[in-house]
């Protein structure tokens, strides 16, 4: 069997998802096993059987508590044979204080999944943001080899041999604080120096070997001082022997950004023999508002845009949209869309609010395709 799962869902891990299904009373259990009709309204099959046909493994980042929603949840078993955390597996969400972790959302959610064959990747293990102030507080006071370690081991215990994927470490560059490399100023770098990436890798391949590893970053499609220092740390952890195995570009992406260095950027992941998962894709459209058409129109063309350079390099071996529905995306949140000052609806997913299928799902399935 490949180092990497080969079957969305063993006996075991179905049993245990049952047992664990108790757990998951976020979701009323008679929708865990709801299997919905096939989506009549294109006549289409889904995203997730169309990529299947092409090896790529198409999902969307979600929540169990999202799934509380019938459409989305039969949107999202029809859709999507892969899904992310979107929050529960982060530091802030697992380890709410140092005397506790909180598994509850996090085991809902894969267990949905297991009872549904849908593979799960792990969101993320070492990241600057979403660290509560009492890891701070440790990670700068000399603990800060030990609570990775301590949190590497835990996370990958808690979900062992469930998890397909770890983002391992997540946005670790930002050309902008002008650190050496392009690094991000954060407390594990502070705390532990550029090696800190290392580290994580390293404890990643000890507590769960089986999970592919992955470095996760945005913007560097677009931003060629972030792509080319993105390819030196690559090159870096691949010199060193770290056991890096994939590449994730987010791909936030946005109507009115070009995709200059993308090309290069995804041949020198090609040429380091590394995978390429496309993680968080969204496309963001704050032009001025022309009805739901025209909207709809440049946030597919744009994705289109994106994919034709990718897949003329290498056909990535994931590709996850952050949301399915435009009912749930982290863009119509103020705190992270300020520019958008209509506070218009965005539209930046594959499915509308009412989960029916929009130009993006069209241009997405149009890819897989013509593969
Ligand atoms: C975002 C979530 O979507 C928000 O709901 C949350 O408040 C903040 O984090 N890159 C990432 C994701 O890797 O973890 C972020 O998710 C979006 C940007």
């Amino acid at each position: 069997m490949s180092r990497f799962f080969s079957k969305p869902c063993t006996r075991r891990a179905f049993l245990r998802a049952s047992s664990a299904a108790a757990v998951a009373s976020v979701i009323p259990l008679t929708l865990m096993c709801h299997k919905p009709e096939e989506n009549e309204l294109s006549g289409l099959s889904s995203l997730r059987q169309a990529a299947a046909d092409k090896g790529i493994e198409f999902g969307a980042a979600v929540e169990a508590v999202h799934l509380k929603d019938p459409d989305l949840y039969d949107a999202f078993v029809n859709e999507c044979g892969l899904c992310v955390p979107e929050w529960s597996m982060k530091w802030a969400s697992v380890r709410p204080d140092a005397s506790r972790w909180s598994w509850d959302e996090a085991d809902a959610l894969v267990s949905f999944a297991e009872n549904h064959a849908i593979k799960v990747r792990g969101h993320t293990l070492v990241w600057y943001a979403a660290l509560p102030d009492w890891a701070k507080e440790k990670i700068l006071t000399g603990q800060a080899e030990r609570l990775m370690d301590e949190h590497i081991q835990q996370m990958m215990t808690h979900f062992q041999g469930r998890i397909c994927s770890w983002d391992v470490v997540n946005e670790a560059l930002e050309p902008q604080d002008n650190l050496e490399g392009c690094l991000r100023a954060s407390p594990w770098l502070t705390a532990l120096g550029p090696r800190y990436l290392d580290k994580a890798f390293f404890l990643a391949a000890q507590y769960d070997p089986m999970a592919q590893r992955v470095y996760n970053d945005y913007a560097v499609e677009s931003n060629p001082v972030k792509a080319n220092a993105l390819i030196a740390l690559l090159r870096g952890l691949k010199e060193r022997g770290v056991p890096i195995d994939a590449v994730g570009l987010q791909a936030h992406l946005s109507v009115t950004r070009a995709f200059e260095p993308l090309q290069a950027l995804c041949k020198a992941i090609k040429e380091m023999d590394l995978d390429l998962l496309i993680t968080e894709m969204d496309v963001e459209d704050l032009s001025p508002f022309e009805g739901n058409a025209e909207q709809d129109r440049r946030v597919a063309d744009t994705a289109k845009a994106f994919l034709d350079i990718v897949f003329s390099v290498m056909k990535p071996k994931q590709i996850l949209t952050w949301g399915l529905s435009d009912r749930h995306t982290w863009l119509a949140d103020p705190k992270w869309n300020g520019r958008n000052p209509l506070g218009l609806p965005v539209r930046p997913l594959p499915l509308d609010r009412a989960c029916l299928r929009k130009p993006l799902w069209n241009i997405l399935y149009e890819q897989f395709e013509a593969l």
